[in-house]
């Protein structure tokens, strides 16, 4: 590769990391500011030592080369204050990237109110569940994979593991945070303006770690309050015989053993709570866009889509497998 596509690949690679909805240097929450300005700090402390060291450097090669007897000789004093202040120096600059690092992490361990928008995110092989929690259990609901949140409010993230060691990660958002089986952890995020920003599994926990994604959805506060509603309420009534025939389907296969529809006799809690997967945009932890077509794909053959998760393929007729579309997409 020619030196300028060197070039144009390094600026292309800086611009978009600098930029989008998972980016650590494009901020959209009060903690993920405080990081990135903590990292900017450290990047140009540590960019003007190198500069100011090479310049040294580069002025002490050509100053005393070769072996020219005219020159006045360095004496020992000059080269001592040279040491001393290289040493005064490092010492100035290490205290303050100390003070701007515990500056940080207090600022992230800041607790804004007592009462918080809690949700506890469990993770596991190789997905997210979300529940939304209260002191009322009918304010109470469970979701998967896509979080919500308000903008401008202070929300606690209370992260658990069911078995391996994951790492909650939404770099526009906040900084990385282990979910640790058997130990809760938790992290606050403020978001500071709207939009969905991407987050990725940041510690690796098996096959499908690159495959454990989700997605945050930052909102103005009435439309998530709207949002909460209609997650609260039971699934929607089927209305055409597609999605009628499909919800018999539903509840005939072997769906029933791992998921939850609620106002169905669906209650399982070992997989993704499905009542309102037809309002989410991604499927199998943000891994494929949601459509018919990806939903049909990842129902007849999840092992292909994503290898080794647990969900089994289900085995069952054309028609079944239309209806059984159909329903799940109903179910806004
Ligand atoms: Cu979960 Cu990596």
């Amino acid at each position: 590769m020619s030196r300028r596509a060197l070039a144009g690949l390094g600026a292309a690679l800086a611009a978009g990391g600098c930029r989008g909805n998972f980016s650590a240097l494009a901020p959209a929450a009060e903690q993920a500011s405080h990081i990135n300005w903590v990292f900017w700090f450290f990047t140009l402390v540590c960019a003007a030592v190198y500069v100011a060291t090479i310049a040294a450097l580069v002025y002490a090669l050509r100053r005393f080369r070769g072996n020219d007897a005219s020159r006045e000789p360095v004496t020992e004093r000059l080269m001592g204050w040279w040491v001393a202040g290289g040493i005064g120096t490092s010492i100035v600059l290490l205290f303050a990237l100390l003070v701007a690092s515990i500056g940080t992490g207090r600022a992230l361990a800041h607790r804004p109110t007592d009462q918080p928008l809690t949700i506890k995110v469990t993770a596991q092989q190789w997905w997210w569940d979300v529940e939304y929690q209260s002191p009322q259990p009918s304010e109470q609901f469970r979701t998967a994979n896509e979080i919500h949140l308000p903008v401008g409010v202070p929300v606690r993230i209370v992260l658990a593991s069911r078995d391996v060691i994951h790492s909650f990660w939404v770099p526009s958002l906040h900084g990385k945070k282990d979910a640790i089986p058997g130990h809760e952890s938790d992290v606050w995020i403020t978001a500071t303006r709207t939009g969905t920003f991407r987050g990725q599994c940041g510690e690796f926990c098996g096959h499908q770690h690159a495959s454990m994604s989700l997605l945050v959805h930052v909102q103005p506060r009435d439309r998530f309050e709207a949002w909460a509603a209609a997650q609260r309420a039971s699934a929607r009534e089927s209305a055409g015989d597609d999605q009628r025939r499909g919800q018999e389907v539903f509840l005939r296969a072997q769906c029933v053993m791992c998921h939850t529809v609620r106002g169905t006799s669906a209650g399982s809690r070992f997989g993704p709570d499905l009542t309102h997967v037809g309002a989410r945009q991604t499927l199998a932890a943000a891994t494929l866009p949601l459509t018919d077509e990806t939903l049909r794909r990842w129902i007849v053959d999840p092992q292909g889509v994503k290898p080794g998760n647990r969900m089994p393929p289900a085995r069952l007729p054309e028609q079944d497998i239309d209806a059984l579309v159909a329903y799940l997409r109903s179910l806004q």
